[in-house]
């Protein structure tokens, strides 16, 4: 598996560097809330690009698999009960640089239910970003396209200059999941 050769453990990295090869999300320096982070390959993937100068701050009831390099705080939490504060506390800075989430339900094979509960995912991402990302910053949030898709991408369209839709090409066909894109946080 092409992930793993390159020391990624989930091929959920490609749908990242996707997005970021088309909007150029990080730099060297940025802080970065990673919500939804395990396995942990967009935390990998974070991690590189920002250096040692940056920190990526990786969040999920699940744990990491990697091995977390020295600039990635892991914390063991539910996103949607996780205090702001307890982050923002996390870096040296006032706000984060960019808030990125890859958070999904344990799917239920029920359509309406599981778009429901990734809309609501979806909805705690973008709440934790307008919270602590800071002016300029950059907004990534999975979602499941349902019948919510919409009040999401105008949720991130109030928050952010520029919204984009993103469904990477990694996405598999058979699946409605897809990205919204918030850039330069106002
Ligand atoms: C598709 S995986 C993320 C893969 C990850 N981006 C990577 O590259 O390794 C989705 C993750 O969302 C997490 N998740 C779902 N609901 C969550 C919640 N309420 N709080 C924290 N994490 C949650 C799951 O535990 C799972 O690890």
């Amino acid at each position: 598996m092409r992930a793993r050769r390159e020391s990624y453990p989930a091929r959920s990295i490609y749908k990242l560097q996707e997005i970021d090869k088309r909007v150029r999300l990080f730099k060297k320096g940025d802080n970065v809330l990673d919500l939804g982070a395990a396995p942990g390959s967009w935390t990998l993937y974070a991690s590189k690009l920002v250096g040692p100068a940056g920190r990526v701050v990786a969040v999920d009831r699940a744990e990491l698999t990697i091995g977390a390099p020295a600039n990635v705080t892991y914390i063991n939490a539910d996103a949607l009960a996780v205090e702001p504060d307890e982050l923002i506390a996390l870096i040296n800075a006032d706000g984060f640089h960019s808030v990125i989430s890859d958070m999904a339900p344990r799917t239920s094979g029920q359509k309406f239910v599981d778009q429901t509960r990734s809309y609501n995912l979806f909805c705690r991402a973008l709440e934790l970003s307008v919270a602590l990302c800071r002016h300029g910053g950059n907004f990534v949030g999975k979602i499941f396209q349902g019948e919510d898709f919409e009040k999401a991408r105008d949720l991130v369209r109030e928050a952010y200059v520029k919204t984009r839709i993103i469904r990477p090409t990694s996405v598999r066909s058979e699946s409605y999941e897809t990205y919204i894109v918030g850039l330069s946080r106002r």
